[in-house]
């Protein structure tokens, strides 16, 4: 199903309370200077995200997080309203191209923001990067080159390039202590990319990744490579998984006895969202990643107590929704610093790019010259279903966006 949707929670508006509108725009005091009187449209946001299989509850996550950063900022940009269009990705790369000059060319959308999918990430930015417009934000795919060979200067990310959360996860591996390590994950962009970046970094601490498994994307058959990693007899596991398949892939690996002897550690979307559903075999595993619920900060708690207030707990606040509500902030810096002329492409850019994000439920970051987040990556561990911050991996990292020619 590829027909313009409109996601299961976006119905469920919420009217935030006065002092949420005191954030980065006054919308209704804002007077556009720059586009005709009459030309006072919607601005239209193209959203391509999965909204069924294995990616769901990111999408979904994600959703929920943007609409409620604009509805706290009074539901207008820049004193326009909002319109959405959504279409479901199917995690689908064939389908990707189209999608996305669906969201172009027949919805005329102002900006785009998508995917989740490392994937589709690339097969779209090569679209919309090609043109100066629209403006796209990705609001989760890490593949390293859409703020690398791919990076322009209309597509901006919100969340992390696979590299980020991966590399600090290898050190972490060795300084726990571990020589020898299995890495697993599905066989595509950000499997591949987070495998390689933290066996780079595991191995450059003195350890040695003894086998890579890599399995066909969505699968979720682990048995046979479980068997495998328990005659291998590693010290360590590390492993890409998330969504339902980060589900499955946990608990299998508790239930086939490894858990005990052989420590998983991988990028924090291995229980990110799902750590409650995982349950027990969750508990203990150590993760990195730039977010963990607990972070002390007044922004993360006031953004945990309206998500949850507003869309329930299940599965309740994540990184994946931190990322959407950053897009969020994003759109409401841009468009304020143009009066809301979405046609003011360079000063919309421009703006983009010195925006701040002090407000950040994951603690301050900043953008990179490639579009990217400089952010701090956090050690997590599980505790009672909890990803909590055990403290930080590494300080204001910043993507070497390798081979990006921009900025
Ligand atoms: C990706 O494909 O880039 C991706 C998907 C899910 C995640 C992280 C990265 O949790």
């Amino acid at each position: 199903m590829s027909k313009p949707t409109t996601p299961g929670n976006s119905r469920r508006r919420f009217l935030a309370g006065a002092a949420a509108t005191t954030g980065l725009v006054a919308a209704s005091s804002f007077v556009p200077t720059r586009f005709a009187i009459g030309a006072k449209a919607p601005v239209k946001i193209g959203i391509l995200l999965p909204y069924s299989g294995t990616y769901a509850m990111l999408g979904e996550s994600i959703t929920n997080g943007m609409k409620m950063r604009i509805e706290q900022a009074g539901g207008m940009l820049a004193g326009r309203a909002v319109e959405y269009v959504a279409i479901d990705s199917e995690m689908s790369v064939p389908k990707a191209p189209q999608n996305t000059k669906k969201l172009m060319s027949k919805e005329k959308a102002d900006f785009i923001v998508g995917p989740v999918h490392s994937g589709i990430a690339a097969a779209m930015s090569k679209i919309v990067g090609a043109r100066k417009s629209p403006i796209m934000i990705v609001p989760n795919a890490g593949h390293n080159g859409i703020t690398g060979e791919l990076c322009a200067p209309n597509i901006f990310r919100t969340s992390f390039s696979n590299w980020q959360p991966a590399f600090p996860g290898g050190k972490v591996m060795a300084d726990d202590g571990h020589k020898t390590a299995v890495t697993i994950s599905w066989k595509y962009g950000a499997g591949i990319q987070m495998m390689g970046a933290g066996k780079a970094a595991f191995e450059a601490n003195g350890g040695k990744v003894i086998k890579e498994i890599l399995m066909p994307f969505p699968d979720v058959e682990f048995q046979a490579y479980l068997s495998e990693i328990a005659a291998l007899k590693p010290d360590a596991v590390f492993s890409f998984f998330s969504g339902g398949g980060a589900i499955k892939f946990v608990k299998d690996y508790a239930a086939a006895g490894l858990k005990e002897t052989i420590p998983l550690y991988g990028p924090g979307f291995l229980t990110e969202g799902v750590s409650k559903a995982q349950g027990a075999a969750a508990e203990g595993i150590r993760t990195t990643l730039h977010y963990a619920a607990n972070l002390d900060n007044p922004a993360n708690k006031a953004f945990r107590a309206a998500y949850i207030s507003a869309f329930g707990d299940k599965p309740g606040p994540n990184v994946f929704s931190v990322q959407g509500y950053d897009a969020g902030s994003l759109l409401l810096q841009g468009l304020a610093a143009v009066g809301g002329d979405t046609g003011a492409t360079g000063d919309l850019i421009a703006a983009m790019e010195s925006a701040t994000f002090a407000d950040s439920p994951r603690g301050f970051w900043k953008m990179s010259k490639a579009h990217n987040p400089i952010q701090d990556i956090y050690l997590r561990e599980v505790k009672d279903g909890v990803n909590l911050v055990k403290g930080i991996a590494a300080k204001a990292l910043e993507d070497p966006a390798t081979g990006c020619k921009m900025g």
